[in-house]
């Protein structure tokens, strides 16, 4: 449940439906799935083995099996680099929770008849957005601070169950409302002329390397949290399976939901014809549908917006949680001063953006998503196929699944992590 609270975030929420909007419908759903299910599902296996053999942060689990001093310096650069890249995406994603949180308010204070509070709330400041950074913030390392099993845990299996129940009434109902048919049909019927172009691929693979929270050690450490009694192939599918079906079902919300809007008379449209996506999706087109419902707008404003912080939420903690790990058994520092300092860091880096927003912010999104997430993949799956010992990975493997070296898993996944991964990574990288 905590893996899955990882994976599932506003890059499932958001990031895919509006990749697919901006990349062909469908076509994009179709590269996605099989970036998701031939690429990311490989490395996230490769992290989560890792994890689960050593039990300790990612730098010392990658030393833990390297072979000879120069992987261990290899291992030592991948372990920070993901250290140092999962701190900055939490920078930029608290910023975008930040708006969620302040969204979800929104109706809340137009209920209570604080109209001129509800503005303050929606319109874009750096005041604002400097208050809810912070304020989100202080959740996540209030819940890290908690442990591992009555922070993380906890709360993860609390908060996912609540995340699809509301997705799915979001759904039943939007799609009861008019022009929706439009918006699935642009979702699901393909252009296939889209597919073999390189910016949808680059845009798959670094959307399914997001999504299922790689590269940067988060993994690594959940995977280090399994007991060993655990059937980790089943895990890790599982994993994928939910994190996959449910950026897939989000963008049965947010497609119809965008011409719903249409329908509505709110523009989804860029002047160049390609649909809004980014901020302006979520701030604005929305928003703006939802205020169109009238009265049950406010409603479904209220759990749209409650949504999106829940998934926000649930992916933060575990982005916290890998330099805390770090600092906890590494640095030999207590879990709640770690989680205290280290978010104060981070926080303190977001507030630099928020006050920079401009260049910074696509900035960090960019550097820490499209460059050094795939190369950070490219790596564990090296470490996993070329330098850590074959039968030792097996032997980590059939713990929890004894059945696992003449089943399928072992027969197709280490030729897989070996070659066809890293190939394509670096393919998919260059290109
Ligand atoms: N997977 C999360 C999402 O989809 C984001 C994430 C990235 C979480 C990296 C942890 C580490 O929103």
């Amino acid at each position: 449940m905590a893996a899955s609270g990882s994976a599932v975030g506003l890059g499932n929420i958001w990031g895919f439906p509006t990749n697919a909007a901006s990349n062909g419908g469908a076509a994009f759903l179709f590269t996605y799935l099989v970036m998701a299910f031939a690429l990311a599902y490989p490395a996230l296996m490769a992290e989560l083995i890792i994890g689960r053999h050593a039990k300790a942060n990612s730098i010392k689990a990658l030393q833990s099996i390297s072979r000879g001093p120069r992987t261990r310096v290899l291992a030592v650069f991948v372990g920070s680099l993901g250290i140092l890249t999962v701190s900055f995406i939490l920078s930029f994603y608290a910023i975008v929770s930040g708006w969620m949180m302040a969204y979800f308010l929104d109706p809340l204070a137009r209920l209570a008849g604080m109209t001129e509070a509800a503005g303050w709330l929606t319109a874009d400041s750096e005041l604002r957005n400097g208050i809810f950074v912070v304020l989100f913030m202080a959740l996540t390392i209030h819940i890290i601070r908690a442990g591992v099993k009555n922070g993380i845990e906890r709360w993860a299996s609390r908060l996912m169950p609540m995340l699809i129940l509301i997705l799915l009434l979001l759904i039943v109902y939007v799609l009861t409302l008019p022009g929706a048919m439009d918006g699935l049909r642009a979702y699901l019927v393909p252009d296939f002329s889209q597919v073999a172009n390189p910016r949808l691929l680059v845009d798959a693979m670094g959307q399914a390397f997001f999504s299922l929270s790689l590269g940067v050690g988060t993994m690594l450490i959940y995977g280090s949290y399994i007991s060993k009694g655990e059937n980790l192939p089943v895990t890790g599918s599982l994993v994928a399976l939910l994190d996959i079906g449910i950026a897939v079902i989000a963008g049965m919300l947010i497609l119809p939901a965008m011409y719903v809007a249409l329908a509505g008379g709110v523009q989804i449209f860029n002047p160049d014809g390609s649909l809004v996506a980014g901020p302006a999706l979520i701030v604005s087109v929305l928003p703006e549908m939802f205020s169109a419902m009238g009265a049950v707008g406010v409603f479904v404003s209220l759990a749209f917006f409650l949504l999106m912080t829940i998934a926000s939420l649930t992916s933060s903690i575990s982005m916290l949680e890998v330099p805390v790990a770090f600092a906890a058994e590494y640095r030999n520092m207590r879990r709640g001063r770690a989680a205290l300092l280290i978010g104060a860091v981070v926080t303190l880096v977001s507030l630099v953006i928020v006050l920079n927003f401009d260049p910074l912010f696509d900035l960090v999104v960019n550097y820490a998503t499209e460059v050094s997430q795939p190369l950070l993949g490219f790596f564990f799956c090296i470490f996993v196929a070329w330098i850590w010992r074959r039968d030792a990975v097996l032997r980590e493997i059939v713990q929890g699944s004894p059945e696992a070296e003449s089943g399928m898993f072992w027969k197709v996944w280490p030729v897989y992590v070996k070659f066809v991964c890293p190939a394509a990574i670096l393919l998919v990288y260059l290109g």
